[in-house]
């Protein structure tokens, strides 16, 4: 018997992505027709070979007018604006190469040093108390910090900042309309500002870097800085927490795999950090739409359809991952797509998202060793990002680092 397929229902994601529905859907309809309540439906593509191939043609499947499910109904695209995210080579691609060389391997590796810090002081926040919640107090603020470093802002704001992108990626119906559009106002104020900071007061970040840019042959405009204001914010935010608590609640629910992870951390936490995210699966889709007529696992594909990618799916996709309902740290190969199949629009930011990754959850299994949960985790309400939105947890209490002697910290540096 089919499971209800509803991959639009908040309920679908209550507890963690609808795998039951995913697995479903790729033994029987890979490319299922599903409907939409206020739309005119979309494809839902739940095979690894399909997704790496929908994501890799954007000729095929554009990333226009958006990726996300729902058409946007005011708002850039203008013609003359475009967030990078949704546009397709050869635009894209001078859209890229403005922030390409701040998100390399080298760049990543060269901000280790002070995202180290960062995970050292987010466990020094909790590191007396000996509770919290791991998604809000600790998973939560490395890439709030990280984005606002990046971006040239005080650490505060990046937690501002991320609090909004929560709003805006919760499931339909779970926000007022009014919610929502108050916190792009929010953004898009917040961004016209440092726009304008940064143009009186340059320094080496990334914000200056792009009000110096130019696309299109001439200077970015308001708009144009906004429109990667919100991206960078957005994409690099609930992603990398996701990540990190998703994780964490993994090696939690794997007795085994976490004592075989803290054996080895060294040698075996670049694995694992890889299971995570195949495990995992941040970003549950993206949505592309079809240019042409065109036809995908035997069903006709017409322009203009909608086409949607689910990465969590093909992530436990049985023909590519050997016993893919199992989590597996030293999991080889592994080459899952939470980060994209592979075409243009991979993630910027997964050199940067690792760093973060290896930095926080080495200070936190290191430090706080003896971490439990106290309670069931919370799912966030979203139909496109998923991961726990609170994580109780406890630990053995011990002094902040700063006040420790030197020598007497425990290392959880590599
Ligand atoms: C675990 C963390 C993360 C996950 C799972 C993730 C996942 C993704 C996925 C699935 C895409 C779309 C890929 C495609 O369409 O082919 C994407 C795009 C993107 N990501 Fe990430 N991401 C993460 C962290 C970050 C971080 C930390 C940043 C930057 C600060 C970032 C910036 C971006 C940007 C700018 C794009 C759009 C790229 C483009 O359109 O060319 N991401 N990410």
């Amino acid at each position: 018997m089919p499971p209800g397929i509803d991959l639009l229902a908040a309920t679908s994601f209550a507890n963690g992505q609808p795998h039951e529905q995913f697995r479903w859907l790729r033994a029987h309809d890979p490319v299922h027709w599903h409907p939409e309540p206020d739309g005119p439906g979309f494809w839902a593509v739940t095979r690894y070979a399909d997704v790496k191939l929908v994501g890799r043609d954007p000729a095929t499947y554009s990333s226009s007018p958006t990726i996300m499910i729902a058409d946007a109904t005011a708002g850039p695209p203008d013609g003359d604006h475009d967030m990078m995210i949704m546009v397709d080579p050869p635009v894209h691609t001078q859209h890229r190469k403005l922030l390409n060389a701040r998100f390399t391997p080298r760049a990543a590796r060269a901000l280790r040093h002070r995202i180290e810090e960062l995970a050292t002081r987010i466990v020094d926040a909790v590191a007396e108390r000996g509770e919290c919640d791991l998604v809000t107090d600790v998973a939560g603020e490395m890439p709030s910090f990280v984005i606002a470093d990046l971006l040239g802002l005080p650490l505060d704001d990046g937690r501002r900042l991320y609090a909004l992108t929560e709003t805006l990626h919760a499931a339909p119906g779970t926000r007022t309309p009014e919610a929502v559009i108050s916190a792009m106002q929010e953004m898009f104020e917040y961004g016209r500002g440092v726009a304008n900071a940064k143009r009186r007061s340059p320094g080496e970040d990334l914000s200056t870097l792009l009000v110096r840019s130019e696309i299109r042959g001439r200077p970015l405009d308001d708009t144009d800085f906004n429109l990667f204001f919100i991206l960078l914010v957005d994409a690099g935010g609930d992603t990398t927490r996701n990540l990190v608590g998703g994780g964490m609640l993994a090696l939690f629910e794997h007795h085994d795999q976490r004592a075989r992870l803290l054996g080895d951390l060294d040698g075996l936490l670049p694995g694992a950090i890889e299971e995570m995210l195949r495990w995992v699966s941040p970003v549950v889709f993206m949505r592309r739409t079809a240019t042409v007529d065109t036809s995908l696992g035997g069903q006709n594909i017409r322009a203009g359809d909608k086409v949607v990618m689910y990465y969590g799916s093909a992530n436990r996709d049985e023909s590519v991952f050997s016993e893919a309902d199992r989590f597996d740290v030293t999991r080889r190969p592994n080459d899952h797509v939470a980060f994209g199949g592979g075409g243009p629009h991979f993630c910027l930011g997964a050199h940067l998202a690792r760093v973060e990754i290896d930095a926080i959850l080495r200070e936190v299994l290191v430090r706080l060793p003896d971490i439990e949960p106290t309670g069931p985790p919370e799912w966030l309400a979203s139909n496109f990002v998923s991961g726990p939105s609170h994580l109780p947890v406890r630990f053995t209490p011990h002094r902040a680092r700063a006040g420790e002697a030197d020598g007497e910290a425990p290392r959880a540096r590599r």
